[in-house]
């Protein structure tokens, strides 16, 4: 089976004036990018402000058409236009700041918004609504105005609009940043469920590191090229590319190279201070 998500030879600007500059200059906001992307995979996109990751996920759904190259979603070309309602029910999108996401006055009224269009029966509109607001345990709340929820709920209330599209694919642009901690953990776990459960691919874009850890491949980017491809493990034991993305080590994972520095001897899947204690103390 081929890769559900392919970028070909991508390169965008944004403007056909900025063209004529950034041939020049060599600045175009993404330049040459060859990626595959494949059913369940979670794929962490990584890099410093402005390196091009919303302008990348965007072309996946065809908010953005390349200046150059193509990109397909599930063999569909996104710049023929008839394609793009099939690619907007195949990836949905969450985006950064979960009060511009939610509009209805009660949370479920929400969540059906976008299956509404898909003129199914009634009864099939509710079920779907039902799994999706079970899928991020958020059915209790779906008489609830979305208003009076916490900015993690807002976000488990976005994601299960899109859920309830049956998407294969989410696309999340730095779902977390605006969150607090624990609101920030209730997400990630949510996400993480819907692709070890439903093998929903993800493509979560992130600053924060230790949100990377449990990605299955880490692709970081910087100044508009795609310079890492890989596990996350041997990416932060890559010191070029770190330095290259100006990105940090997540502090487990620096705590586990400097014990290992020392000639602790720990396995490679170890992801978090608790199971570091239970694997010294046990
Ligand atoms: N609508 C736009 N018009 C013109 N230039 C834009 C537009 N949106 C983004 N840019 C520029 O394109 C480049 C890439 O922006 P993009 O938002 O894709 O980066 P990013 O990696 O998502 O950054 P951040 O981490 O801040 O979200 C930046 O130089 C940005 O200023
Ligand atoms: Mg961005």
């Amino acid at each position: 089976m081929g890769p559900f998500i392919r970028f070909r030879d991508v390169s965008f600007w944004y403007s056909r004036e900025k063209e004529e500059k950034s041939q020049s200059s060599g600045s175009h906001v993404l330049s040459e990018i060859n990626l595959d992307i494949h059913k369940g995979e979670f794929l962490a996109l990584a890099g410093p402000n402005g390196c091009g990751k919303s302008t990348l996920v965007r072309l996946i759904n065809g908010l953005l058409l390349p200046s150059m190259g193509s990109v397909s979603v599930d063999g569909l070309d996104t710049d023929k236009r008839d394609n793009l309602p099939a690619i907007r029910r195949k990836v949905g999108m969450v985006f950064q700041n979960p009060d511009t996401q939610l509009f209805a006055s009660v949370v479920e009224e929400d969540v059906s918004f976008g299956v509404e269009n898909l003129c199914l029966p009634r009864n099939e509109i509710r079920q779907r609504v039902d799994w999706a607001l079970e899928q991020v345990g958020m059915e209790e709340y779906r008489n609830y105005p979305p208003h009076r929820l916490s900015g993690g709920q807002k976000q488990k209330v976005a994601i299960a609009g899109v859920l309830a599209m049956r998407p294969d694919c989410i696309v999340l642009d730095e779902p977390t940043s605006m969150l607090d901690p624990g609101s920030k953990q209730e997400v990630l776990t949510a996400v993480r469920d819907l692709n070890s459960r439903h093998n929903i691919t993800i493509i979560y874009v992130t600053h924060d590191m230790s949100e990377t850890i449990f990605s299955s491949r880490i692709i970081a980017m910087a100044r508009g090229k795609t310079i890492y491809q890989g596990n996350p493990e041997q990416f932060f034991a890559d010191k070029e590319s770190l330095r290259a993305t100006g990105l940090a080590v997540p502090p487990i994972k620096q705590l586990i190279n400097s014990l290992r520095e020392q000639g602790i001897r720990l396995p490679a899947n170890i992801n978090s201070l608790e199971e570091l204690v239970d694997f010294i103390c046990l």
